[in-house]
């Protein structure tokens, strides 16, 4: 994928409302799921973002056939037929780009009792094993799950039958609780996930299998009891829920800027995590039914506060980068403590280049407010760094540019339309326009 930047010129209160798309993570264990089904299915609201497009090709490189529409709002709408898929493998470079092509190891596990995957990609910030989905894929009889074992970066499980079975996890993980809650759709007899995690985007994936006629209940809290069925009939309309850390990101946008900003399509539950902390500092968060407004009251003073990252409903790690960029800008001290990644400061020095102070501990960031950030070029090291660093620099005075802005493009429906539409002055220059400019 070719690199690009985003030039920003800083300092524009962003001002206006802006609607939040489909949820990334969501849409990819959805797509995922839909893999397993036995009948067609159609998906709204999924966004139009570079992620779920290597997922649509992954799909479609084991012989699924998808078909997208845009809706007259813009967000796209995909045609599914999975019944054309021919092969349980998915092996091709492609996998590697993004995190979620091992969802369909699940899928796979379910729709044929066979999976081979490449390892999958992602952001790096930190290792990221997938022993746990493997413990529980092993549980419930797959054969060839020694991560060990693993060849060439490919991992071949077989389950001639998949049987339900009882899978604790002793550490919370997404990703491991999407995939067995997968497999576990389609296997002989109940199978319990202990210790689940609780994200939106769990919930998401199993309304969509229950509306594909899946039998999945407690998704949404720690214990999530699935009771397999031969066929998934499908035939049903599904649309993805909204984005909450796309919309947090606009909340924080909102509030570095100073500016007064209505964030439309969100759900204000999924909010409350960083609402809670942003009123804490100062910032006036209003909820409507689906909307959330953010602004500064004029005179009021925001303060430091400390934030931990912990699984749904703690504070999201998705929303870290873009909280460390709220905390800089807030008066005193600060810290954030990272729980879930073992790496994911890897932007502070980025930060720093911008005027931050701040201290690394390991998974512990101590942060002393500053009056303003500096424009600079800086690198955006992740998606959501890269988010990050977009606020610094609409924050700060002059000119920055965000290189490797693809990144951020993996999880942002058209941010610089977005953006631009609220007040920012920000465009994407291609890599041989950025050096004239930098240059010049
Ligand atoms: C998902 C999200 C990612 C988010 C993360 C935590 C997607 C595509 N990605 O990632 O954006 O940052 O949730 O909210 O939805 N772990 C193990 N063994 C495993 C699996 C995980 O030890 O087999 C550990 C990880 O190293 C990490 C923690 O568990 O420390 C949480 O990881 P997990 O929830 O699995 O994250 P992902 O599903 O990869």
């Amino acid at each position: 994928m070719s690199s690009y930047s985003y030039k920003i010129n800083g300092g524009h209160p962003l001002h206006g409302d802006v609607n939040i798309s489909g949820s990334k993570n969501a849409v990819l264990g959805v797509l995922a799921a839909a893999m397993m089904i036995d009948g067609p299915c159609v998906l709204e609201n999924v966004p139009d973002i570079s992620d779920v497009k290597v997922m649509v090709e992954l799909c479609r490189s084991i012989g699924a056939t998808i078909e997208s529409e845009i809706a007259p709002e813009g967000s796209v709408i995909l045609h599914i037929d999975p019944r054309t898929i021919n092969t349980y493998k998915a092996t091709g470079a492609s996998v590697s780009k993004i995190r979620a092509s091992y969802y369909l190891l699940g899928a796979m596990l379910a729709r044929f009792g066979k999976a081979s995957i490449r390892m999958p990609g992602g952001c790096n910030f930190g290792q990221r094993p997938i022993d746990l989905h493997l413990k529980g894929f092993s549980l419930m009889g797959a054969k060839g799950v020694d991560p060990h074992e693993v060849e060439g970066g490919i991992i071949t499980l077989t389950a001639e039958p998949l049987r339900g079975a009882k899978v604790f996890f002793d550490i919370v993980s997404v990703g491991a609780t999407i995939n067995v809650m997968l497999a576990a759709a389609k296997a002989e007899g109940t199978t319990t996930i202990i210790n689940a995690a609780k994200e939106p985007h769990i919930v998401d994936v199993a309304n969509f299998l229950n509306a594909m006629g899946a039998k999945i209940k407690g998704a949404g809290t720690d214990t999530i009891r699935i009771t397999g069925v031969p066929v998934l009939p499908g035939n049903f309309s599904y649309s993805i829920i909204p984005d909450q850390i796309e919309a947090g990101t606009y909340m924080i946008a909102a509030a570095v800027t100073g500016g007064d900003v209505t964030i439309h399509n969100l759900i204000p539950t999924h909010m409350e995590p960083l609402s809670a902390k942003m009123r804490e500092m100062g910032y006036c968060v209003d909820e409507g039914d689906d909307s959330v407004r953010v602004y500064k009251e004029e005179g009021s003073v925001i303060t430091g506060t400390n934030i931990k990252t912990s699984p749904y409903p703690g504070f999201p790690t998705d929303l870290q980068p873009q909280a460390v960029v709220l905390l800089c800008l807030a008066k005193g001290f600060s810290k954030m403590h990272e729980n879930v990644w073992s790496n994911r400061f890897q932007y502070v020095p980025e930060l720093t280049r911008m005027g931050a102070n701040i201290n690394c501990l390991e998974r512990v960031a101590l942060i002393n407010g500053i009056e303003k950030f500096r424009s600079a070029t800086v690198i955006a090291t992740d998606l959501r760094a890269g988010a990050a660093l977009v606020c610094a620099a609409m924050a700060a005075d002059g000119t920055s540019y965000i290189t490797g802005a693809n990144k951020i493009d993996r999880g942002y429906e058209n941010i610089v339309q977005k953006l631009t539409s609220l007040g920012a002055d920000i465009c994407r220059v291609d890599n041989v326009e950025f050096e004239q400019d930098v240059e010049a």
